[in-house]
């Protein structure tokens, strides 16, 4: 009995024991566990994992940013969607700062401090080749010129890709392409239905001035095809480059042409023959065209090939 006596007592105390061991060992988990109870992370609002920055940056901060959510960079089906950090850096320090004064790793507004290279490294991480297959080396890398100098990530609609506000963006730089494109004659920009993208490559190309095709004639041809050919008889200057005779982003002269036409056409042509002499109304002069455009008569400045009137049609007149 006695022994029974003992045999539960040393149990009990030996259940004791370690029932205070175990206790010890469970109780600061279990507190611990409780105190991450208290703190579940901080939910996504826009962008996976952005938790841990909307918490402070939400639709109440001074800076709107949640807009990024119905842009293509909240794609969630694309595994290459970015979350804040994919842009702003890690940026631990700033999120635990306790005065909040550090900046993160990286901002892109006027004030930043990271180099451009740097920034735009950010982003090319992500879209380098295909439009900017030539952006290193272009004019616009060159010329330290960062991706959100033309681009807004934190808005739904970012103005350079708009058809409508583009050229809004680029006249921030260039001034006076805002004059040229409201000259009496000019390709419709201001309606949006021909745009500089159009024409250009901003993120560089192979072809002179960003040009989107390999040369400037190219680049026409796509909306111009008739002026293609082939012709018959070809105007070398026209098959060598559209800009010798046109500024394709206005003029005072009528049909985009760099001067009216006798002047233009004198440049090359020796105003020694009938393009120069004094005019009559009849006689062996009656052609004459002091007053007159040169392509009055010489309608098909950009080539002919009728097989009509062979003699005249060598002379674009057909
Ligand atoms: C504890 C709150 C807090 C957290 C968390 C936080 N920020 Fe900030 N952040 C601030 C404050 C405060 C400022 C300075 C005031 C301002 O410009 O809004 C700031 C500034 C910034 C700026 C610069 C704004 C400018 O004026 O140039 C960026 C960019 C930024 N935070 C991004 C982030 C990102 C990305 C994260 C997540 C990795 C993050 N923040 C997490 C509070 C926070
Ligand atoms: C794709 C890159 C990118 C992502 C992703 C991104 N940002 Fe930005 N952020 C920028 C750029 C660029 C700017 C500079 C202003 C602009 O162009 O809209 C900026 C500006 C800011 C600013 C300062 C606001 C201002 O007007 O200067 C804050 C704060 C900020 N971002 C926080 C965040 C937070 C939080 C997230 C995640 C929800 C985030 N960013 C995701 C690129 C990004
Ligand atoms: C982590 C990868 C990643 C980073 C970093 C990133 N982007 Fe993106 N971006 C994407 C994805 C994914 C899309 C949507 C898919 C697509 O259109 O290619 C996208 C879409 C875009 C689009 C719109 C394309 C469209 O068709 O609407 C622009 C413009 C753009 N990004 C510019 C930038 C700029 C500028 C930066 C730097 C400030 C940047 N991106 C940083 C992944 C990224
Ligand atoms: C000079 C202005 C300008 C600069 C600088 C610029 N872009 Fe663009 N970007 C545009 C325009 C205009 C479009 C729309 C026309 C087009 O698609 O070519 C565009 C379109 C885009 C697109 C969507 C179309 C696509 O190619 O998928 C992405 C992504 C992009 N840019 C990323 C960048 C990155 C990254 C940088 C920096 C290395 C950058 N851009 C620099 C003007 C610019
Ligand atoms: C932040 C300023 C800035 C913006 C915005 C800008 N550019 Fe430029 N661009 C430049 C600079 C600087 C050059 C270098 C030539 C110069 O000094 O004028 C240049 C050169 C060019 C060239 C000549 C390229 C060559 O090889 O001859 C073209 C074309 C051009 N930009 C088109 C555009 C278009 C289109 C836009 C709008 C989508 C645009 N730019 C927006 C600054 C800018
Ligand atoms: C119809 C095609 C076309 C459109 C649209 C167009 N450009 Fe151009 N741009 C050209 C051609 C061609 C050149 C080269 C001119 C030359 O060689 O004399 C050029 C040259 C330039 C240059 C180089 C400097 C200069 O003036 O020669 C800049 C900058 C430029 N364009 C900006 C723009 C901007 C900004 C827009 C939109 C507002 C725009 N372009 C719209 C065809 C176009
Ligand atoms: C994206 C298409 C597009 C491209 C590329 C393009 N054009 Fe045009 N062009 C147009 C349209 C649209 C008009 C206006 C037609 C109309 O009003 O009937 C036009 C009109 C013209 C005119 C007549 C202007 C007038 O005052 O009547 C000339 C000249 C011209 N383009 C030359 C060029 C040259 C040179 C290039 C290459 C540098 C070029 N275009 C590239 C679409 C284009
Ligand atoms: C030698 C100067 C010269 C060159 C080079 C030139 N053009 Fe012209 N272009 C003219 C003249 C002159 C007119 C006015 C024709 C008229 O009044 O019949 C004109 C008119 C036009 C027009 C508007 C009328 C029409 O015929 O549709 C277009 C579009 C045009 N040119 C496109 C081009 C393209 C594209 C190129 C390059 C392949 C080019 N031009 C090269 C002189 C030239
Ligand atoms: C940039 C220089 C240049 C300009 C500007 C120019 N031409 Fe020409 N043109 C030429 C050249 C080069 C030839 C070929 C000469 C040859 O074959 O003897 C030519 C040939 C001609 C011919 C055929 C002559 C022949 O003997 O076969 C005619 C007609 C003509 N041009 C008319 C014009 C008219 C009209 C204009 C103005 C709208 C004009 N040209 C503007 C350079 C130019
Ligand atoms: C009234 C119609 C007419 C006008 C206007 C006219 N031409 Fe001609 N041009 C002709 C004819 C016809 C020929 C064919 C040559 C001949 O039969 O003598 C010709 C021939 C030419 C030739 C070939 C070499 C020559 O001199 O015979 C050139 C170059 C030329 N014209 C350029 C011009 C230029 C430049 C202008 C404007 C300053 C112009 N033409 C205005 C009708 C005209």
């Amino acid at each position: 009995m006695l022994s029974n006596l003992k045999t539960v007592q040393i149990t009990l105390s030996w259940l004791l024991a370690i029932s205070f061991v175990i206790g010890i060992l469970i109780l600061p988990q279990y507190v611990f566990a409780e105190d991450l109870d208290d703190e579940d992370p901080p939910q996504d609002l826009v962008l996976k994992g952005d938790g841990k920055c909307t918490v402070c940056h939400d639709e109440n901060s001074d800076n709107p940013i949640l807009a990024i959510g119905k842009t293509k960079h909240e794609t969630i089906a694309d595994h290459r969607t970015p979350t804040c950090t994919s842009c702003h850096g890690e940026g631990s320090s700033h999120e635990d700062s306790p005065d909040r004064a550090l900046m993160p790793e990286r901002t892109f507004g006027k004030k930043s401090l990271n180099p451009v290279e740097e920034r735009n490294g950010a982003c090319l991480a992500c879209h380098q080749g295909g439009k900017r297959m030539h952006w290193a080396g272009s004019l616009h890398a060159n010329r330290d010129i960062a991706c959100t100098a033309c681009h807004q990530i934190h808005t739904e609609q970012d103005k350079v890709r708009n058809r409508i506000t583009q050229a809004e963006v680029c006249f921030d730089c260039h001034k006076e392409l805002r004059t040229l494109i409201n000259r009496p004659s000019r390709h419709p920009i201001r309606e949006g239905k021909v745009i500089c993208s159009d024409c250009h490559n901003p993120h560089g190309s192979a072809g002179p001035s960003n040009m989107v095709r390999d040369s400037v004639n190219e680049t026409c041809y796509s909306c111009h095809m008739e002026k293609r050919g082939p012709f018959v008889y070809n105007h070398p200057p026209v098959q060598e480059n559209c800009a010798i005779c046109h500024n394709p982003h206005g003029t005072t002269a009528p049909n985009l042409l760099r001067s009216r036409s006798p002047f233009l056409c004198q440049e090359c042509h020796e105003p020694n023959t009938h393009q120069g002499s004094s005019g009559t109304l009849t006689g062996a002069y009656a052609r004459n065209t002091l007053a007159r455009g040169c392509a009055n008569c010489h309608t098909q400045v950009h080539g002919s090939n009728n097989p009509q009137n062979i003699r005249n049609e060598s002379m674009f007149q057909r």
